[in-house]
């Protein structure tokens, strides 16, 4: 059976792959900043008869990620899905396209969007690589965004949220490369425009739908596919 290590599994797309993950069969290691916090990821956990674990995880806090890659030493990895990501303190929910314009950048914001959407995936990598290395799938994944595509960019703004995104795909570009003596496929995902916290309730697609989408494009990564950018539906999407 399969095994999955979902980020950020306490809300959002993050419970919505625990969920759909679970009811497949599949073993699965949510992890959420503060687990107690979230009544229908604990409401899952008790349905599941064992089949997810639940572990506190701030990817922010590098030594607790080593400290749970630790804990797990032994434990096959299929899908490493870095979902955690952070729009900052000023989010397009909230704003639209106001959020993070010209002329009014909180910097301090800035860098801790960039330790959660960029940093937290390299470093969930680096130590769980042979976690994943040991199971059949080998594959390293995270949701990135279609705002962070420097060529299809023609509204500017939201600047912190895109450069992070712009730089977790560059890094996941280079470990694609990095990791393909090892077997593994390292690859970002867009999950579309989904109503969440992030995406806000305007959003025209449900998390199920999302979720459903980019589940199905996982199982279907192949080598070919590693180090490219990909939609929920999988469509290409370019750098
Ligand atoms: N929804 C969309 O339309 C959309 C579009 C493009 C990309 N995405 C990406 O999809 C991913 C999931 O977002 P979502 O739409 O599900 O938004 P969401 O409902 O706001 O969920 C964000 C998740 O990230 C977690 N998180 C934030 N900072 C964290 C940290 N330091 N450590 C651990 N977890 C942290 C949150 O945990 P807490 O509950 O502890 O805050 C929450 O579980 C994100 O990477 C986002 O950028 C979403």
């Amino acid at each position: 059976m399969s095994t999955v290590l979902v980020t950020g599994a306490g809300r959002g797309l993050g419970l919505e792959f625990v969920r759909q993950y679970a009811a497949d069969g599949w073993t699965v290691i949510a992890t959420a900043r503060d687990p107690a916090r979230h009544a229908e990821l604990q409401a899952l956990v008790a349905a599941a008869a064992g089949r997810i674990r639940v572990h506190a995880l701030d990817v922010a806090d590098h030594a607790g990620i080593d400290a749970l890659a630790a804990l797990l030493a032994g434990e096959a990895i299929d899908v490493l899905l870095n979902n955690a990501g952070t729009m900052g303190a000023e989010g397009y929910a909230g704003s639209g396209m106001q959020a993070q314009r010209f002329g009014h950048s909180n910097y301090e914001d800035w860098l801790q969007t960039f330790a959660v959407n960029a940093l937290a995936p390299m470093k969930m990598a680096e130590a769980f690589a042979d976690h994943v290395a040991a199971s059949q799938q080998k594959k390293i994944v995270a949701l990135s965004s279609v705002v962070a595509s420097i060529g299809s960019n023609n509204l500017g703004g939201l600047y912190a949220y895109r450069s992070s995104k712009a730089a977790l795909n560059a890094i996941l570009k280079s470990m694609a490369l990095d990791l393909m003596r090892r077997g593994i496929i390292v690859t970002p995902l867009h999950p579309g425009w989904a109503a969440t916290e992030i995406g806000g309730p305007n959003a025209p697609m449900r998390p199920q739908h999302s979720v459903a989408g980019l589940r199905h494009v996982i199982a279907g990564l192949t080598r070919e596919k590693s180090g490219r950018f990909w939609q929920w539906d999988g469509k290409e999407l370019p750098w």
